[in-house]
C-alpha cells in the first residue's frame, strides 16, 4: 500500500533543527527555529515556571480528562492577558477561549472553524509570513491569498501597498495579522497604522485573525497587546491564536489558545459550540500540564511579577544582541548598512541574506538560517557573534 507514496518535503524551519543536530562541526550555530537561548546557548526553564511546576505537582489530584476547551481558569487568565483587566468583551461574555496544543494547534482549530462555518471565506496572509501558515490553512482546506507587508527597499512596512490590497478584500473574507513581532520580518505597524487597519477591516466587514505568539518580546506584555486591542471594539468580531511557547519558555508543553470574540454573548455561545465540535474531532481535549503552569503564574501576583521580569530579561538580551550584531557586521566589513536590524522587534531579523548566501553559511560554515534569510537573533551570543559576522561577510563575497 505504501510503495507509491512519495517523500514529503523537509519542514523549512523544524527540518533545519534536524540538520543542525546531525552536523558534527563543534562550532555550528543554529539560528533557524524561533527558540530563545540565553548567553550560554541554553533554552532555560523560567524560574516562575519552575516554581509553578512545584505547586502544580504538589496539589494535582487527578489525571482525568479536562473539558473540551480546557480548564476554565486558564481561559480566564488568557483573556485577561489578551484584552486587559476591565475589557468590555470579557465583561459582556462575548469571548470564548480554548486551550490548544500550542499556537499551531490554535491556528488549525481556527482554520477548521473557518472551513466549516464560513466556507466561502478566503484567508489573506502577509507576504512574507511564518512558513507554516500557508500549510496549516491548506491542510484545513481554507483558501489563502496574500497582501504586501515587507518593503525590501526600506526594510520596513509596505503600509500603503498593504492598505491598497486590504481595501479590495471582499466582505466575508478573513485577514491574518501578526499581533506583534512579525514573523519573519520583525516589522510591526505603528499604533496609528494599527488603528487604520482596524478601521478598514471593520468598514469592509472582514474578519481579523490575530496570530499572537510573541507577547512581551516587543515592548512589554501589556504594550504588545495594543494592536490586537484596536480590533476588539464594542460589537466587533475577531479570532486570536496565542502561543505561550516563547514568552513562558513552554515550547514542548504545547500551550496555546484560540479565542473567538463574537458580536454578543448569544452569538458567542453558538460559536463556542462549533469550536468545541472542531476540537472534539481533532484532539478531543487538551493536555493539562502546561496550561496549569500558565494559569498558576498569571493568577498569583508574585509569580506573575517574576514572570514579567523574566520576559523583560529575554527581551533585553535579544535587543542587546541586535545592537551587537550590527556593530560586529561593520567590524567584520560585511557589505551594506545593517542598522535596520536594531529597529526590528521580537526574536527574528529579516537579514536580507540571499538564498545562495544562506546555503553558503550552512554548507561551508555550519550556520543554520531559514531559507528566507530570517535569523533567530535569540540564538546569537557574545561567543558566536564574531564567527557569525565573519561568515556573513564571506558569504557576501563568495556566494
Ligand atoms: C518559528 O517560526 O521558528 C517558530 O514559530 C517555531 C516553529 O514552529 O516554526
Amino acid at each position: 500500500m505504501f510503495q507509491s507514496i512519495e517523500a514529503a518535503p523537509v519542514d523549512p524551519i523544524l527540518g533545519l533543527t534536524d540538520a543542525f543536530k546531525a552536523d558534527p562541526n563543534p562550532e555550528k550555530i543554529n539560528l533557524g527555529v524561533g527558540v530563545y537561548q540565553d548567553e550560554h546557548g541554553v533554552t532555560p526553564v523560567l524560574e516562575s515556571v519552575a516554581e509553578a511546576t512545584r505547586r502544580v505537582v504538589a496539589t494535582e489530584k487527578t489525571k482525568s480528562y479536562l473539558p473540551i476547551p480546557g480548564a476554565p481558569e486558564y481561559a480566564a487568565a488568557v483573556q485577561r492577558l489578551l484584552f486587559g483587566e476591565g475589557s468590555e468583551a470579557i465583561a459582556e461574555g462575548r469571548a470564548v477561549t480554548a486551550h490548544t496544543p500550542g499556537g499551531t494547534g490554535a491556528l488549525r482549530v481556527a482554520g477548521d472553524f473557518l472551513k466549516q462555518n464560513l466556507p466561502g471565506a478566503t484567508l489573506w496572509l502577509s507576504d512574507p509570513t511564518w512558513a507554516n501558515h500557508p500549510a496549516i490553512f491548506a491542510a484545513a482546506g481554507v483558501p489563502t491569498r496574500s497582501y504586501p507587508y515587507f518593503d525590501p527597499k526600506t526594510n520596513g512596512l509596505a503600509f500603503e501597498a498593504m492598505l491598497d490590497t486590504l481595501a479590495g478584500v471582499p466582505a466575508g473574507d478573513a485577514v491574518l495579522l501578526h499581533g506583534c513581532c512579525h514573523n519573519p520580518s520583525g516589522i510591526d505597524p505603528t499604533p496609528d497604522q494599527w488603528r487604520r487597519l482596524a478601521d478598514l477591516l471593520s468598514e469592509r466587514g472582514v474578519l481579523p485573525v490575530l496570530d499572537f505568539a510573541y507577547q512581551g518580546f516587543g515592548d512589554g506584555v501589556e504594550q504588545d497587546a495594543a494592536g490586537l486591542r484596536e480590533f476588539c471594539r464594542p460589537g466587533a468580531e475577531l479570532i486570536v491564536c496565542s502561543s505561550f511557547s516563547k514568552n513562558f519558555g513552554l515550547y514542548r508543553e504545547r500551550v496555546g489558545a484560540v479565542t473567538f470574540v463574537a458580536a454578543d454573548a448569544e452569538t458567542c455561545g453558538r460559536v463556542a459550540s462549533q469550536m468545541k465540535r472542531v476540537i472534539r474531532t481533532n484532539y478531543s481535549n487538551p493536555p493539562a500540564h502546561g496550561a496549569a503552569l500558565v494559569s498558576t503564574i498569571l493568577d498569583d501576583p508574585e509569580l506573575a511579577g517574576l514572570w514579567d521580569a523574566e520576559v523583560a530579561a529575554m527581551r533585553d538580551r535579544i535587543n542587546g544582541m541586535r545592537s551587537l550584531l550590527v556593530a560586529k557586521l561593520a567590524e567584520h566589513r560585511a557589505e551594506g548598512d545593517f542598522s535596520f536590524i536594531r529597529r526590528q522587534r521580537g526574536m527574528f531579523s529579516f537579514s536580507g541574506l540571499t538564498r545562495p548566501q544562506v546555503d553558503f553559511l550552512r554548507e561551508k560554515r555550519s550556520i543554520y538560517i531559514v531559507g528566507s534569510g530570517r535569523i533567530n537573533v535569540a540564538g546569537i551570543d557574545p561567543d558566536n557573534v564574531d564567527r557569525l559576522c565573519q561568515a556573513i561577510a564571506e558569504a557576501q563575497r563568495e556566494a
